[in-house]
């Protein structure tokens, strides 16, 4: 295992990199921050294999799924690497951390296991691997992720992510995250707002803060700092105009947070905050610290102080031991609460966890149904809230190119709702008002009324 690399030369010889991301929006982040790295050590990025000298996976294994795909890319590489064996093959994120020399052993053609903590050192990494050869594993768990950004290497010069924290200690018993991601650990405020200052400068107007469990934000750090201390911080920042931040945990969220979120102009009025199951058994075998009655009462709560405030959840179907009648709460929760957008997973164990002891009982067929039933049921809800936007002017911060309809332009309200509408190119990075004339259940459809 390597726990700190130190080369003088740099690489002139390997220079173009193909990187491809699945996952969360954190891993999306990290991976743009690597690239950063990369682009500042002289690496071309390029989007085919075959003209790759590095070809880079940042992985996910929050579920099986996520993890086979990754493993069946590799597979595919095998060829080319027998062909090109100076191709430097690499494996980043949370499946590198979890299976470590395993992927070595399952794909002899990998170069390199880097986990979640080191991909700051990718440079090095790779120069060591040109140098010394093949199987370089680098899944240090001690080491704390510390990159200097390169604001300007960014997909999207209007928004950006921001890492406020990473990793989870709430052990949720079917989640991986804790493992591979390891115990929480907050930046300090200042580093934070040095980063948004530097990304305002150059052009950015929109920030997401990003945290696995972000209303943890500032345990560990000197002097009970909370995530409404950050984003009160930042709300004062001159030319940012929107401020979000996810994934929000239901247990762990206060109502002092929707008070300030009240308070400040800048944040936006949408929260995802997955609830995971309506059925208090599930929530307590997942471990989540909460009822479905406490979710209700504290979406209640803050709507009556943010009226236009817009959840949005994550559920799990097919937790071990869910009946039917389990899933009926979740249909029930998602009925009174009326999310604006949900995601929907069927449960899919994960070794290590405390929930891959139980059995899981669901049939595939039963999780597949209950999936597809909460689907149908989230589309017809999200359709009818939409509905009641039509004939409404709402403000929107336009995003670019309609990706359906590249000569109309994307947007999202405060609330997270995507519009789209005619207009020019120049409106990009600007806020506009719309008024709304036809929905979708996924989107607003409007016309341009001005540039606020
Ligand atoms: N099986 C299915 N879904 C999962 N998630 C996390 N772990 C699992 C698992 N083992 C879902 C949760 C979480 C989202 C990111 O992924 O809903 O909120
Ligand atoms: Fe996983 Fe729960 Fe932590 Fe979210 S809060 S990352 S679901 S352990």
């Amino acid at each position: 295992m390597i726990n700190s690399v130190n080369f003088i030369h740099k690489d002139h010889q390997y220079k173009s990199v193909f990187f491809e991301t699945f996952g969360c929006q954190m891993n999306k982040l990290d991976a743009e921050l690597s690239l950063g790295l990369l682009q500042e050590e002289g690496y071309r990025i390029v989007d085919k294999v075959d003209e790759a000298d590095v070809i880079l996976f940042n992985t996910c294994s929050v579920r099986q799924h996520a993890e086979d795909k990754v493993y069946s890319h590799l597979g595919a590489l095998k060829i080319l690497k027998k062909n090109h064996p100076d191709v430097i093959v690499g494996v980043l994120g949370c499946m590198a951390q979890k299976d470590g020399e395993a992927i070595f052993k399952r794909m002899p053609h990998v170069d390199l296991v880097c986990g979640t903590r080191m991909f700051s050192q990718l440079p090095e990494l790779l120069l060591k691997i040109r140098n010394h050869g093949s199987h370089v594993l680098a899944i240090d768990e001690n080491q704390i992720v510390n990159v200097k950004r390169v604001v300007t290497y960014r997909p999207n010069i209007y928004q950006a992510f921001v890492t406020v924290m990473r990793g989870c200690d709430n052990f949720c018993s079917y989640c991986i995250v804790p493992y591979v991601r390891g115990r929480e650990i907050s930046r300090t405020i200042a580093d934070i707002k040095e980063e948004a200052q530097a990304l305002v400068l150059n052009g950015c107007k929109e920030i997401t803060l990003l945290g696995q469990n972000i209303n943890s934000y500032g345990k560990g750090l000197d002097g009970n700092i909370t995530l409404g201390d950050l984003l009160s911080e930042l709300n004062d920042l001159a030319g940012l105009e929107r401020i979000r931040f996810v994934t929000s945990h239901p247990a762990d969220m206060s109502r002092d947070l929707i008070r300030t979120m009240c308070r400040l102009e800048k944040v936006c009025e949408h929260l995802h905050m997955p609830a995971q199951s309506g059925s208090d058994d599930v929530l307590k075998k997942m471990r989540r610290g909460y009822t479905a009655g406490y979710y209700r009462e504290f979406v209640r709560y803050a709507r009556e102080l943010i009226p236009h405030l817009t959840v949005a959840s994550d559920f799990i179907v097919g937790f071990p031991g869910e009946t039917e009648e389990d899933f009926q709460e979740t249909v029930r929760l998602m009925e009174d609460i009326r999310f604006q957008n949900c995601f929907i997973f069927k449960y899919s164990p994960r070794t290590g966890t405390k929930a891959a002891e139980l059995k899981d009982d669901v049939p595939d067929e039963a999780k597949r149904a209950r999936n597809i039933k909460l689907l149908e049921l989230q589309k017809h809800i999200s359709l009818e809230e939409n509905k009641k936007i039509v004939g409404k002017e709402v403000q929107v911060f336009v995003e670019g190119a309609s990706k359906s309809d590249p000569n109309r332009l994307s947007g999202r309200t405060r609330q997270n709702h995507i519009v789209v509408f005619n207009g020019s190119q120049e409106l990009v990075g600007k806020l506009v008002g719309v008024v709304i004339h036809e929905v979708t259940d996924l989107t607003l459809f409007g016309k341009l009324t001005s540039c606020l």
